[in-house]
């Protein structure tokens, strides 16, 4: 698989006053109609738990300057201070953050789940959407980041 690019994204989530984030390269387009999208997540992770109540989530696609916030959102240390950083994001129509510096974004209300082994297919179906700017991907492959030239 690490021979597969992708781009990175930060799905993110509320339950009450709980926001949370989490860095997920396992995003695809799904459906045009109704627009349906799908992200992967493991059960193990505070995300899966969270999103299962919520039935909402943001997927914000970062750009080429995005490494350290890919790293940060894949890092447990994130839970023992505030994910989301004051003035770094606003909350969606979904109640999920959505980071400013993320170069687009899509909010969706689950759709349907599949249990897959030790993770589990989420089909979000999409309710919001925009384009922020027009910076270049952040790539992940091999285990590394990766930025387009040319
Ligand atoms: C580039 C990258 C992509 C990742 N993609 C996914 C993914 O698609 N699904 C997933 O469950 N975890 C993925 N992870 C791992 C989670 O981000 C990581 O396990 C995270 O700490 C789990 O968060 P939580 O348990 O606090 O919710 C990825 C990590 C990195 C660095």
């Amino acid at each position: 698989m690490g021979h597969f690019a992708s781009g990175v994204t930060v799905m993110t989530t509320a339950v009450a006053d709980r926001l949370h984030g989490m860095t997920v390269s396992a995003f695809a387009s799904v459906s045009l109609e109704p627009l349906l999208l799908l992200v992967v997540v493991e059960r193990a992770t505070l995300m899966h738990r969270l999103v299962m109540e919520s039935k909402a989530f943001a997927v914000n696609i970062l750009g080429e300057a995005g490494e350290a916030t890919s790293r940060f959102f894949a890092d447990n240390a994130r839970l023992t201070v505030p994910e989301f950083r004051e003035g770094g994001y606003r909350v969606g129509t979904t109640g999920a953050p959505i980071l400013n510096e993320a170069t687009g974004y899509l909010e969706a209300t689950v759709y349907s789940t599949l249990a897959a082994g030790d993770h589990t297919v989420i089909v979000g179906q999409v309710i919001a959407l925009e384009i922020v700017s027009e910076d270049g991907p952040l790539i992940y492959y091999r285990s590394g980041y990766r930025r387009l030239h040319g």
